[in-house]
């Protein structure tokens, strides 16, 4: 008999995309690995977005968003400014994010055009209460093509976009502090539970890394 392995999971493979929306003057975007076409007549795409997200709350009170596929030429820093940090503590379309970056699509929401191949502008039709997440079921009212370059799936992101782990270091006598490699947030403690995800940019323990202070 196979054994319950919930290594499972990490064999399910998906796109990724950066699903923006606009709530008055607030523009915001998050980083998403969860649009997909769930059917053909009419056109559907659903996206689950996190109840913790501040893209959440403006996609559920606005019913639309823009979702922009990102591309193999996409770079870490676009991962780190629309994932791993909140609308509700930046302005990620602030004067200093490059305004050749993104593009104003006629919904009056952002699209990303540096390191994306395409883009889609949503209107929600139906939610599905998840727990943690929202399912939003959306209809395209557009769609365009931005570049030939192929699709980033969540696999190629985490084999060569995302910075690698260093070794782990050894157990110090004092205080033990396990570093995020991916965006620098430590926890104190002497052991990281095995389930434990970065609160910043929701990794899990396999990117953590103990230092020695
Ligand atoms: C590779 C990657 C994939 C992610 N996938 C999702 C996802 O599918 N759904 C989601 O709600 N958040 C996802 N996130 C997390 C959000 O992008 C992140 O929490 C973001 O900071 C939320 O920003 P906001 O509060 O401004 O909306 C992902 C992050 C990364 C780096």
């Amino acid at each position: 008999m196979p054994e319950f392995n919930n290594k499972a999971m990490y064999k399910l493979s998906y796109g990724l995309f950066v699903c923006t929306a606009v709530q008055g003057d607030k523009k915001n975007g998050c980083i998403i690995n969860t649009a997909v076409q769930v059917a053909s007549d009419p056109n559907t795409i659903s996206i689950a977005v996190n109840k913790a997200n501040y893209t959440h709350d403006m996609i559920k009170e606005t019913k639309t968003c823009n979702i922009s596929v990102i591309s193999k030429e996409a770079k870490f820093d676009l991962f780190k400014h629309f994932g791993f940090q909140s609308g509700r503590d930046v302005d990620k379309f602030s004067p200093e994010y490059p305004s050749s970056s993104y593009a104003m699509a006629d919904n009056g929401i952002p699209y990303i055009i540096e390191g994306t191949n395409a883009y889609f502008s949503l209107n929600v039709k139906q939610e599905v209460d998840l727990g943690s997440h929202t399912l939003f079921i959306c209809e395209p009212a557009f769609m365009t093509v931005l570049s030939d370059v192929q699709s980033c799936t969540y696999e190629f992101y985490q084999s060569d976009i995302k910075p690698k782990p260093q070794a782990v270091g050894t157990t110090p006598k004092g205080e033990t502090v396990w570093r995020c490699t991916i965006c620098g947030y430590e926890y104190v403690g002497e052991d990281l539970p095995d389930d434990f995800i970065c609160p910043i940019c929701k990794h899990g323990k396999d990117d953590f890394e103990k230092i020695i202070r």
